[in-house]
């Protein structure tokens, strides 16, 4: 069997990961030592070149959970499943992330931050968790994640995505009609999309006038989601309280962008779930090992869907 390993950073290391848990396997790295042809294909943010000089047969694997940048390779072959990372150690990451910005919103702990500042005792009075809606824009690996880890604070927790997910205390809201009801109940709106044609510029003015005032953005998935200019104007006309984002539509972020320096901003530099190499051979090994069984396996991207 012929593995291709074409990832930009630290490819030595990859090769040498999947080399010692698929024995049986010749790993070849790109660009260098590529035949014209391989059964496997482990990829991340490859040039388009190796699709063109590279034959691949049987599965492409993504070393990422967003297969956006892949899906743009315009040489990327047309009927050669891809395969995206299901979780591979990056929900649990993604749940710390969360969490904590959740219960900052909750904890007014902005408010405290500026007290102190200027010296002030100011106490405010305890919020109630059940009129604290936390919505979460995606209910897949790393939404339900999410929801499972603030199931302990008794939020009312829901999830919007394409198809209804029945999830015991979870509300589910489904589909576009639906967003508005699902922005006004949410205090706290979490973005785990994937970026797709229908979702790049999802949270516009029109998104954001629907929040509740005083509400917290915290954006997750991928960086287009959000229309920088109107999240700027919500927060600058004090309709949302605070946004902290770690995605962003181009990154690295340009350093005169206005996020930077914003009072009410919030940036991290794409961190919130990192891939974990240990977790992503084992599930990508494991998952050409079944497709070499003739079983199947999970994980395959819609092409017409984007994700
Ligand atoms: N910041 C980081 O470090 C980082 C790390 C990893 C991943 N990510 C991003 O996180 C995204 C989510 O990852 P995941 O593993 O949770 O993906 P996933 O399991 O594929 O879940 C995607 C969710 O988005 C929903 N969705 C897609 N298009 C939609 C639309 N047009 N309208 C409504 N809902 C829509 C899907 O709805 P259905 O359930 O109905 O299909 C699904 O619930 C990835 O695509 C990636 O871009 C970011």
């Amino acid at each position: 069997m012929n593995v291709l390993v074409a990832v930009a950073v630290r490819a030595e290391r990859w090769r040498d990961a999947f080399a010692a848990r698929l024995p049986a396997a010749r790993l070849h790295l790109w660009p260098g030592d590529a035949p014209a042809e391989v059964d496997y294909a482990l990829v991340w943010k490859p040039d388009g070149e190796a699709f063109r000089q590279v034959e691949v047969r049987r599965a492409i694997f993504n070393l990422g959970a967003g297969v956006d940048a892949l899906l743009a390779v315009p040489s990327l072959p047309q009927g050669v499943p891809i395969v995206r990372l299901e979780d591979a150690g990056m929900a649990v990451q993604m749940a710390e992330y969360a969490v904590f910005e959740v219960l900052r919103a909750y904890r007014d702990v902005g408010h405290y931050m500026r007290a102190q500042q200027e010296g002030r005792w100011a106490p405010l009075a305890r919020r109630d968790p059940a009129s604290f809606g936390v919505g979460i824009l995606g209910a897949g690996v790393l939404a339900q994640a999410v929801a499972a880890a603030l199931a302990p604070f008794r939020f009312p927790i829901a999830t919007w995505s394409r198809s209804a997910h029945a999830r015991p205390g979870v509300e589910s809201f489904a589909g576009r009609g639906r967003l508005p009801a699902f922005l006004a109940r949410s205090r706290v709106v979490i973005g785990l999309l994937p970026s797709t044609r229908d979702t790049r510029g999802l949270l516009d003015a029109a998104a954001f006038a629907a929040m509740p005032a005083g509400a917290h953005v915290v954006n997750l998935g991928r960086g287009d989601l959000v229309v920088d200019a109107d999240l700027l104007a919500a927060l600058d006309a004090g309709h949302l309280a605070h946004a902290t984002l770690d995605v962003f539509g181009d990154e690295p972020l340009s350093p005169g962008h206005a996020f930077w320096h914003h009072p009410k901003v919030t940036i991290t530099p794409h961190v919130s779930a990192v891939t974990d190499l240990g977790e992503t051979v084992a599930q990508v090994a494991a998952k050409i090992e079944a497709l070499e069984r003739g079983e199947p396996i999970s994980g395959i991207v819609d092409r017409a869907r984007g994700y």
